[in-house]
């Protein structure tokens, strides 16, 4: 019996104040591939993807849940739209200085960005990732340009150390998306933050 079916508290959507983090459902694959195939979504990655591209990734998610017990949720913003786009952890599947690891992303359809929405679910990922997996770290990479995913990495508390930089080992070296930035947050660093966030 499958995971979802016995009922795994592992498996229940995420709640903020704003989203729901949850599994995918079938109905999310015609959104997500309009968010994959936006070229300003997609700037950062080497290519956009086709509607079956798009599905082949929904399939990964599904199978990484059932593999590790956590994946990227679907992201959906009650009385706003059902699939706003993905936020969560993954295990990045190459090999780095600093894998294997969890990774903290995020994705969003282009109408949902600049309302803070990104911030919010990958706070609550990050906590889920330290408080319910105790996981001892969590990084998260871009290239040096995506300086929105960047603001959310530092405003989430994680920090970069230029010595981290890394090539990413699925492009050349002469690729221009090839470098990549990497922050980190360890679980005491995050226990440190919620600590004084919550200090009078
Ligand atoms: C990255 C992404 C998820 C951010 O979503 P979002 O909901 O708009 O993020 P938030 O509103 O929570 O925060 C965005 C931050 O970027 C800042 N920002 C926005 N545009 C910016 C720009 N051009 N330069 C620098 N910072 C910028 C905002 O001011 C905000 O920071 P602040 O809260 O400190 O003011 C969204 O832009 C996206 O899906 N991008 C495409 C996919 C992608 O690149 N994913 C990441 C791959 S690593």
């Amino acid at each position: 019996m499958s995971a979802r079916r016995t009922g795994d508290r592992r498996f229940e959507p995420l709640k903020t104040e704003r989203l729901i983090l949850r599994r995918w459902r079938p109905s999310d694959r015609t959104p997500f591939a309009a968010i994959n195939a936006d070229p300003q979504v997609m700037e950062y990655f080497p290519s956009r993807l086709t509607p079956e591209q798009s599905d082949a990734s929904i399939a990964r998610i599904e199978a990484h849940f059932d593999r590790h017990g956590f994946g990227f949720w679907a992201v959906e913003i009650p009385h706003f739209t059902p699939l706003a786009g993905f936020i969560g952890l993954s295990v990045p599947r190459f090999e780095a200085h600093f894998t294997p690891c969890v990774e903290i992303g995020w994705r969003l359809g282009r109408q949902y960005w600049g309302r803070g929405y990104a911030t919010e679910g990958a706070r609550a990922a990050l906590a889920w990732g330290f408080e319910r997996l105790q996981l001892s770290e969590i990084v998260s990479f871009t290239v040096p340009h995506n300086w929105r995913s960047r603001r959310v990495m530092e405003n989430i508390g994680m920090t970069r150390d230029p010595n981290d930089d890394f090539r990413h080992p699925a492009l050349a070296d002469t690729h221009p998306l090839s470098c990549h930035v990497l922050y980190r947050c360890d679980r005491s660093a995050f226990a440190r933050s919620r600590f004084s966030n919550t200090d009078p």
